[in-house]
């Protein structure tokens, strides 16, 4: 029912034969979460989308997740984040524009929402506009990499807890409103966790992971950039070059993506966003 074509060795994967702004049946929505599970990265070219049906499809995968920069700021539920430069009215923010520079925090390899005492489990993004140069959104498996290392690091890093911190993390890019700083206070998440659908294991880090608990600050650093940097090496990205009318799942449990740069004073990118909110109980063990 669903043609999967694998993209990278060791994630990743274009699905055909699937219009996610159509009725779906149950056994497709399964057969999609069991492709997130595998896949970890979902990319659905051609799909006529608009936000009611995004919205729609976003509930069929769990509850969509309040976009924390506008709950933060003023305590306003919305489902959506704009990703790129045009805005609500159709006009366009330049290089210069404050939100382009905010945006540039997005091409520090992360996780969404990983600052969020319960992380989303994916993302949801829908290009309506894209560059004709540029603005690529790379990924990177924090499974394949868990994989890769060697069983004593696995068992070194088994029992670690890491701070994850929005504000620590964006500040030196912009400054991080009041609101919305008081809005995010640093959380504690395992560094490990595994896929309750697969049972595979990944580590979970990236630019809002702070410091491991108990850890000295440069010990801390050292780790979470040597862990960053060995699920980020070249061969292993994943480079999507956006298509007017992608939609694209990415699963945050497990992967790392950052936006790459492109000329804002030139082009116009304009990407909708929801995102999933993680559960304890069903796919986010701690
Ligand atoms: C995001 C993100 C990077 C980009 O939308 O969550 O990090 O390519 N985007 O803009
Ligand atoms: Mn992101």
């Amino acid at each position: 029912m669903l043609e999967i074509e694998p993209l990278h060795d060791s994630f990743a994967a274009r699905l055909h034969g699937v219009d996610l702004t159509g009725p779906l049946s149950a056994d497709q929505v399964t057969a999609i979460q069991d492709a997130i599970d595998v896949y970890s990265l979902l990319v659905f070219p051609k799909q006529a989308m608009t936000d009611a049906a995004h919205l729609h499809f976003t509930r069929l995968l769990g509850a969509p997740e309040a976009e924390h920069v506008t709950l933060g700021k003023t305590g306003e539920v919305v489902f959506f984040g704009t990703v790129g430069n045009v805005r609500d009215d159709g006009s366009k923010e330049d290089n210069t524009h404050s939100h382009t520079r905010y945006q540039a925090g997005n091409q520090l390899w992360h996780s969404d929402s990983s600052f969020r005492q319960v992380p989303s489990t994916v993302s949801i993004t829908h290009a309506y506009e894209v560059p004709g140069d540029g603005g690529a959104t790379q990924f990177a498996s924090m499974r394949a990499a868990y994989e890769r290392l060697a069983p004593g690091v696995r068992d070194r890093i088994a029992p670690l807890r890491v701070v994850h911190d929005y504000v620590f993390s964006r500040s030196p890019i912009a400054p991080v409103d009041p609101n919305h700083a008081a809005s995010l206070p640093p959380v504690v998440h395992p560094m490990v966790r595994c896929n309750p659908g697969t049972g595979r294991k990944n580590y979970y880090v990236g630019s809002h992971a702070r410091s491991i608990v108990g850890w000295a600050g440069q010990d801390s650093r050292r780790l979470l950039e040597d862990l960053a940097a060995h699920a980020t090496r070249p061969e292993d990205i994943y480079s999507h070059q956006w298509q007017a009318g992608d939609t694209v799942i990415w699963d945050n449990r497990c992967l790392l993506h950052r936006g790459t740069d492109y000329d804002a004073d030139r082009w116009r990118r304009r990407m909708r966003q929801t995102r999933v909110v993680g559960t304890e109980r069903g796919r986010l063990p701690l």
